[in-house]
């Protein structure tokens, strides 16, 4: 029953610190399976779905030491024994979506995998036909039971030729995870480029892995039965950093986003000069200034798959259109059902059209706070954004969806002059 309650209309000032990207760290932390040996992880996100993946790796016969967000920020992990069965029931694998990255890690370290289906957030509809359709081709035998997922291949997986017929960033990190181990070579066409799909590869190539073409249409994979453990920092998280950045936007604050990879955000960036936000890009952090009394401009937005705008940038950049001037515009072309979170801005007073995958925004209609709850994690992130806009005390409800991805989200805010706090309420 813990809540956060934002006072808003504080402008935001100094420096934040940007953590590691939760949607780099799960494939990594997944493959640390399919290579078995032992690993030093840095920079490791302080977040519910790390933490739980850390777990399911103890479940599967682990070692695990140091905790997310220790002094040293580095998470030993040794997975050169684990158990025989590395089975994970439905109840754990729905927890978060990334589980499913076990099917790929599992097949490709014993030829066998035995999964709960994935949870995550609700978007509607999320297919995992693409994934099923690589491990078949790799040669392995799938079906799904009962809420599991069962694939086999007694033999071994061998090296194949695989075409997406969707931009997909889990089938793509668990096609790499399934032929890497793979007899032969591999060629993965139409994969997702993201910067966690290269962090992946550069981190299994580091394990004696042979991958190449990361980042760009086509992965090329020259299977290799020998890997051993490494030592690996997380690259930092570009949404985390987006969300930060309108936070600075949005208050009308001045405000240093460090520990970035600025090209991970050219996206981002583009789009707030374009509104009128002042952006300063330097090699390794990014200034966000606007003076309060300046109102920014509406936009056009299309969340697409990288190096397009994130579409888990878009609630966030959706709640910075809701106190621009004019009409905005989103189009969301990643996802059939992404527009959930818009209830809660429309409670705080934004007008919003939603039309299937597209949303008219009428902005500059005032904000005031009221109790709002989070539907998903970004969605949920985009009520806080909004709730620094707005005057009076937005309070957000079902938090641990937001605490799944962002690393003290409170504290960070806090220390930047926001009048926030977490509470906890007695369930
Ligand atoms: C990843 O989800 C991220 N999650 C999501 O971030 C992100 O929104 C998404 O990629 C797109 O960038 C993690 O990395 C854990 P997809 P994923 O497979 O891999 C369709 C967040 O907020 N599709 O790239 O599940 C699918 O329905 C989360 O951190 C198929 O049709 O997304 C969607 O329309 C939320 N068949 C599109 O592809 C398949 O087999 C892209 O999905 C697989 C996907």
């Amino acid at each position: 029953m813990d809540k956060i309650l934002v006072c808003g209309k504080k402008p935001l000032y100094g420096t934040i610190n940007v953590s590691g990207m939760k949607n780099a760290a799960l494939p990594i932390l997944f493959a640390t399976v399919l290579v078995g040996g032992r690993f030093s992880i840095g920079n490791l996100p302080n977040v519910s779905d790390i933490n739980e993946t850390l777990s399911i790796l103890k479940q599967l016969g682990a070692t695990v030491i140091g905790e997310p967000g220790n002094k040293d920020n580095i998470t030993v992990i040794d997975t050169t024994r684990l158990k025989d069965d590395l089975t994970l029931s439905p109840q754990r694998s729905e927890k978060m979506r990334a589980s499913y990255y076990l099917i790929g890690a599992a097949l490709g370290r014993c030829g066998k995998a035995s999964v709960g289906v994935p949870g995550g957030c609700d978007f509607g509809y999320r297919p995992i036909d693409q994934h099923l359709k690589c491990f078949s081709a790799l040669g392995a035998t799938v079906k799904q039971e009962n809420g599991m997922i069962l694939a086999e291949a007694p033999e071994g997986l061998k090296g194949t030729r695989v075409y997406f017929d969707v931009v997909s960033v889990g089938a793509t990190v668990n096609a790499i995870l399934a032929a890497t181990r793979a007899e032969g070579f591999t060629i993965l066409e139409n994969v997702a480029k993201e910067p966690h799909i290269v962090n992946l590869t550069e981190f299994l190539n580091f394990c004696g892995a042979h991958i190449s073409g990361a980042g760009t249409d086509t992965i090329k994979i020259r299977g290799e039965q020998h890997l051993h453990g490494c030592d690996y920092d997380i690259i930092p998280d570009m949404i985390e950093a987006g969300t930060y950045m309108i936070a600075a936007a949005i208050t009308g604050g001045d405000v240093l986003v460090d520990n970035v990879i600025p090209k991970h955000l050219e996206s981002v960036n583009a789009k707030l000069m374009e509104m009128g936000v002042d952006v300063t890009v330097n090699d390794e952090s990014v200034r966000i200034r606007r003076d309060p009394d300046k109102a920014l401009q509406n936009t056009k937005v299309t969340a697409m798959p990288y190096p397009g705008f994130p579409t888990d940038m878009q609630p966030q950049m959706c709640a910075l259109m809701c106190t621009c001037q004019g009409t905005g515009y989103i189009t969301e072309a990643v996802w059939n059902s992404r527009f959930g979170y818009v209830n809660g801005l429309a409670r705080l007073g934004a007008q919003i059209v939603v039309n299937g995958k597209m949303a008219v925004i009428e902005g500059g209609h005032p904000l005031s706070g009221t109790t709002v709850t989070a539907v998903d994690l970004r969605g949920g992130a985009a009520l806080i954004l909004a709730g620094l806009a707005a005057q009076g005390v937005t309070v957000i409800d079902k938090i641990h969806l937001i605490e799944r991805g962002y690393d003290d989200i409170v504290g960070k805010l806090e220390r930047l002059g926001a009048d926030i706090k977490r509470v906890s309420f007695p369930g």
